[in-house]
């Protein structure tokens, strides 16, 4: 979408529709508040009223969209608002519209501009590359949005709008590779989406496959993806270099492109969504694409660790032992338990970079679903530094973290009788018990995990900026947390 930024007022301009969108319980302009009843519309957050005006301003159609009160307002708001206005002008077929905000925002322009074009490109997202044949629609794209401002520098703004539609195709690359089918989105499939991020953005990118990870110890990845015939890769891209004075950070992401479980097998009932168990590394994918764009000044490492899980004569069983990368053993109690496994040697790699931080993604445990719910991601990690960090993030991206305890007891309790540790826990404390496993692999660098099992897809979409399936969870918040090292 063409996002633009001019003075004006949506009320004096023609446009095939435009929206006014106005606050709570202040008064509407008097051409506007002429045409209804007072009563219909009150700017309640995601309140919508169309209007016919037939004259009464130059606009064919109107629409009042509610935005909620203007105190405490947040940016989160406007990405709201924003997904709500472009899914109203795809619903009616305008293929551009003119939109403006009545009265001030308290919210820094930029801050703003990223939201509002952020709400605009991912209200429209949908996944259809597997449609043969589409409707209109289902073919119809609003081509252009222009928000009209009453006064001050439009310059922010636009800044921010780049951001965020930057940061709004690194989701959307996010999201299709999440809702991409397991017989698509392999292994191999996401090492050539990594050489094309390269090819494109400038990274150093290194893609390695089953007789590369053999010949380097990658043991861990190496037994998850022994069962299947879709062989494992590790992928590593590098955006910018090491330098003096410039942060370096690790991103490493769980990427089972599908988890039967393995021999310790998934009941057949919603198993396909374990062709989402790539979440983890779709938002490296998505950062990644987000930060070669923005041309971030920062060294970020993007790495990936994949496999698809499955049973088979191959497979890896209960009760053997895998010697990952770091050397290391792990008694494999339960092939289910294969993210910490994949992930071992992920972030056992990371350490090479000496880097400020290592984030790593992962649809690690159905117990932070029971823990948190869909509505944050768990948070546990080493620093509390990098920790406090992606709170403020995930505040300020709406993609929100939970913090939880990461105490000596969760890792003791992942220590083998007969291998160095065991890949489960216990039933409870699941999600931390997984952490304390992973903890044995980052040694003493600044590290945080987040399991967004809970967040990386949805049933019934929260937000007008989602969709059913993938959310592309993680790339929001990760851009946020680079942008905090951005000084
Ligand atoms: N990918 C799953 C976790 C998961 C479950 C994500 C449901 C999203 C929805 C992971 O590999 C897994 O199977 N974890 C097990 C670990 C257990 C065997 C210790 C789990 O959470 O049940
Ligand atoms: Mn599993
Ligand atoms: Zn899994």
């Amino acid at each position: 979408m063409q996002i633009s930024v001019q003075a004006g007022d949506v009320l004096r301009e023609p446009a095939d529709l435009a929206v006014l969108v106005a606050y709570e319980g202040e008064p509407l302009p008097e051409a506007v508040a002429g045409l209804i009843e007072a009563d219909d519309f009150r700017g309640r957050a995601k309140q919508q009223l169309l209007l016919y005006p037939r004259g009464a301003v130059p606009a064919r159609r109107l629409l009042l969209l509610g935005i909620g009160k203007r105190e405490g307002l947040a940016a989160d708001a406007v990405r709201t608002a924003a997904a709500l206005a472009a899914q109203k002008a795809q619903e009616l077929q305008v293929s551009g519209f003119t939109i403006g905000l009545h009265g001030s925002a308290p919210l820094e322009p930029a801050v703003a501009g990223q939201a509002f074009a952020e709400g605009l490109e991912l209200g429209g997202y949908r996944y259809l590359t597997y449609k043969s044949s589409l409707s209109k629609d289902q073919t119809f794209t609003v081509e252009q949005a222009s928000l009209l401002i009453a006064d001050g520098d439009p310059q922010p703004i636009r800044d921010g709008i780049a951001r965020g539609q930057a940061i709004a195709r690194g989701v959307a690359l996010a999201r299709d590779l999440g809702n991409g089918p397991g017989n698509d989105i392999t292994p191999a499939k996401l090492g050539e989406t990594a050489l094309e991020l390269g090819e494109r953005y400038g990274f150093t990118t290194t893609v390695l496959d089953k007789a590369q990870l053999t010949e380097q110890g990658f043991g861990g990845i190496l037994a998850v993806g022994k069962g299947s015939a879709n062989e494992p890769r590790f992928i590593v891209m590098e955006h910018g270099q090491k330098a003096p004075g410039r942060p370096t950070i690790c991103l490493v992401g769980k990427g089972i492109t599908f988890d039967t479980g393995g021999i310790s097998i998934k009941p057949a009932e919603k198993m396909d969504d374990m062709k989402m168990d790539m979440g983890g590394s779709a938002a490296v994918f998505g950062a990644m694409q987000a930060v070669g764009e923005l041309k971030l000044p920062l060294h970020v490492v993007g790495i990936v660790c994949s496999a698809e899980n499955m049973p088979s004569s191959t497979a890896y069983r209960p009760g053997d032992i895998v010697k990952t990368l770091s050397g290391k053993t792990i008694e494999v109690l339960n092939t289910d338990a294969e993210g910490r496994i994949v992930l071992a040697d992920g972030l056992f790699y990371a350490q090479r970079y000496d880097p400020t931080a290592i984030v790593d993604l992962a649809t690690l445990t159905g117990a932070i679903m029971v823990a948190l719910g869909p509505h944050a991601t768990g948070m546990m990690g080493t620093s509390q530094e990098l920790a406090d960090r992606l709170t403020r993030a995930g505040e300020a991206s709406a993609e929100r973290v939970w913090q939880l305890p990461l105490w000596d007891e969760y890792r003791d309790a992942m220590k083998s009788e007969i291998a160095d540790l065991k890949n489960t826990g216990g039933r409870y404390g699941g999600a931390i018990t997984a952490g304390g496993f992973l903890a044995a692999f980052v040694g003493d660098y600044p590290w945080a995990h987040l399991d967004i099992a809970g967040t990386a897809w949805v049933e019934r979409p929260a937000r007008p900026y989602q969709a059913r399936g993938a959310t592309g969870v993680g790339v929001r918040l990760l851009v946020e947390l680079l942008g905090s090292y951005v000084q």
